[in-house]
C-alpha cells in the first residue's frame, strides 16, 4: 500500500506549493500594486500642475495681435486679454488678408483681428476664457473664432446689450464645431 500514500504525500505537497505559490503571487502582487497608483497619480500630478500652471497668468503664452491701426474694438479686446493676465504685443497692419490666409482662418470666420497664442489662432472678439481653455485642452484644432463682431463680446460692449454668439472651432479646412455658446 505505498502507493496511495505517495500519490497523497504528493499532492498534499503539491498543494502546499501551490498554496505557497499562490501567496508568492499574492504578496509579490501587493508590493507591485502600490508603484502602479504611484505612478498613476505621479502622472495626475503633472496633469493638474500642467493645467495648474495654464491657469496662472506668469505661465501663459505670449499673444500676438494683428489688426488695423484704427481699430477701436480691437484694441479694446487686447485691454481685455491683458486685464486677464496675458501678455500682448500688437501688430499694426494696413490689410490683415495676409495674416489670415496664412494662419487659415476660413473665410466665413473673419473678424476685425487676428491672434497667434501658443500654436493656436484666434479670430475676432474671442473671450479670454475660451482661450486659457483652448490652451488647457490642447484641441486638434487651428484655432478658435468669433465672427463678425457681436455686441456684449469681450471689446464689442454697449451698455447691457448682449447678442448671442457662439465661439467656433476651425482648422484649415473650414469651420468645425461650437466651442463655447454665448446666451444672454
Ligand atoms: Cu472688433
Ligand atoms: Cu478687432
Amino acid at each position: 500500500m505505498p502507493r496511495p500514500r505517495t500519490y497523497l504525500y504528493a499532492f498534499a505537497a503539491g498543494a502546499v506549493i501551490a498554496l505557497i505559490g499562490l501567496g508568492g503571487v499574492t504578496w509579490l502582487s501587493r508590493p507591485a500594486s502600490p508603484p502602479a497608483p504611484a505612478t498613476a497619480s505621479g502622472t495626475t500630478a503633472s496633469g493638474t500642475t500642467a493645467s495648474g500652471a495654464v491657469s496662472t497668468a506668469s505661465a501663459l503664452p505670449a499673444v500676438t495681435v494683428f489688426k488695423t491701426p484704427t481699430c477701436g474694438c480691437c484694441t479694446k479686446w487686447v485691454d481685455h486679454l491683458r486685464e486677464h493676465g496675458f501678455e500682448v504685443t500688437v501688430t499694426d497692419l494696413p490689410d490683415l488678408t495676409p495674416v489670415k490666409q496664412r494662419f487659415h482662418v476660413p473665410d466665413p470666420l473673419h473678424a476685425c483681428h487676428t491672434a497667434a497664442v501658443g500654436t493656436y489662432v484666434v479670430e475676432g472678439h474671442v473671450p479670454a476664457a475660451d482661450i486659457e481653455r483652448l490652451l488647457a485642452e490642447q484641441p486638434d484644432i487651428t484655432g478658435i473664432a468669433v465672427p463678425g463682431m457681436p455686441i456684449g463680446s469681450p471689446g464689442m460692449e454697449q451698455g447691457d446689450r448682449q447678442d448671442p454668439y457662439d465661439v467656433i472651432a476651425f482648422d484649415r479646412n473650414g469651420p468645425r464645431h461650437v466651442f463655447t455658446r454665448y446666451r444672454p
